[in-house]
């Protein structure tokens, strides 16, 4: 082989793997060295295994030893958990306005979707918009620049809040419920969401708008506390309440769910009835802004 012929073997095998990284889902390096979790995996099995091992006259006591660490790991996992939302909640409590907020949440260590992202994504907008919109979790193109929704769904959305008159250079502001991108943009685990939430009612008490908008599934049954689907929680108005906007002086805040734009992406033929959930919102801001 000629030194040319060499080079395209290995730009080939290179390529292959890269398609193949791509073909797995695979859609972003976060770290300069790899890992073999299998063989993490494995050495976590053997200790387990050599632990494990049974003789007839220790069976039982072992038995209740391991029954005993269950429920001392579930304390400890108990005890964490409240820690953490304590923690959040103090956090999020002491923020007086957005920035404090963004730098309490910055400090925040109880929520493990920080150690994979790049950014974090907190919120973009008027700080006293008529409307809050309010995703799911920020994907590659916001964690890469920490802004919400400026990907390809971000943009469908742009351009839906203009038919109605509103931008977020205007009168709108977007976040999430979680602010830092699920790796492979999976979905939100229940404890993910629970450890962020108090940074979000303190959000959404310090931005006050007059109309809560909730995208898709995750965001409305979150903060509607409902465990209906989407289809069935979308179109209607609802009162959002929390003590953190009481204690900023506010009862209630009318609030409507609709479609995630990422969904209208894949189902275009959706879009209709998101405009009617968009003519509603426009009909109840016109009462209060003529
Ligand atoms: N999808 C979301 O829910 N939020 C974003 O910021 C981007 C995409």
């Amino acid at each position: 082989m000629n030194d040319s012929n060499i080079i395209n073997s290995k730009r080939s095998k290179l390529l292959a793997a890269l398609k193949w990284q791509i073909d797995i889902g695979v859609d972003e390096s976060i770290d300069n060295h790899t890992f073999n979790r299998f063989n993490q995996i494995v050495q976590g099995k053997k200790k387990q295994e050599t632990k494990s091992i049974p003789t007839n006259s220790t069976q039982k006591s072992e038995s209740l030893d391991f029954s005993q660490q269950n429920i001392n790991n579930l304390s400890e996992q108990l005890m964490s958990k409240e820690a953490i939302n304590i923690n959040a909640m103090s956090l999020a409590n002491d923020a007086t306005d957005l920035i404090s907020l963004k730098n309490n949440l910055a400090l925040f260590e109880g929520c493990s979707l920080k150690k994979t992202a790049t950014n974090l994504v907190f919120g973009q907008g008027q700080e006293n918009a008529d409307v809050m919109l309010i995703g799911e979790a920020p994907g590659r193109h916001e964690d890469r620049q920490g802004v919400p929704f400026i990907g390809p769904s971000g943009q469908l959305l742009d351009e839906m809040l203009s038919y109605i008159g509103l931008s977020r250079e205007k009168n709108v502001y977007l976040t999430n419920i979680i602010p830092w991108r699920p790796p492979g943009n999976r979905q939100p685990t229940d404890i993910e969401i629970i450890s962020c939430l108090p940074f979000l009612y303190q959000h959404i008490a310090l931005v006050k708008p007059r109309i809560l908008v909730f995208l898709g599934a995750t965001s409305a049954k979150t903060l509607l506390e409902s465990t209906e689907g989407i289809t069935k929680l979308r179109g209607k108005w609802y009162d959002y309440k929390s003590s953190y906007l009481k204690k900023s002086g506010i009862e209630s805040i009318p609030a409507m769910a609709t479609l995630h734009p990422a969904y209208l992406l894949r189902q275009p033929a959706q879009k209709r009835s998101t405009w009617k959930d968009l003519l509603s919102i426009r009909e109840l801001l016109n009462t209060y802004t003529g």
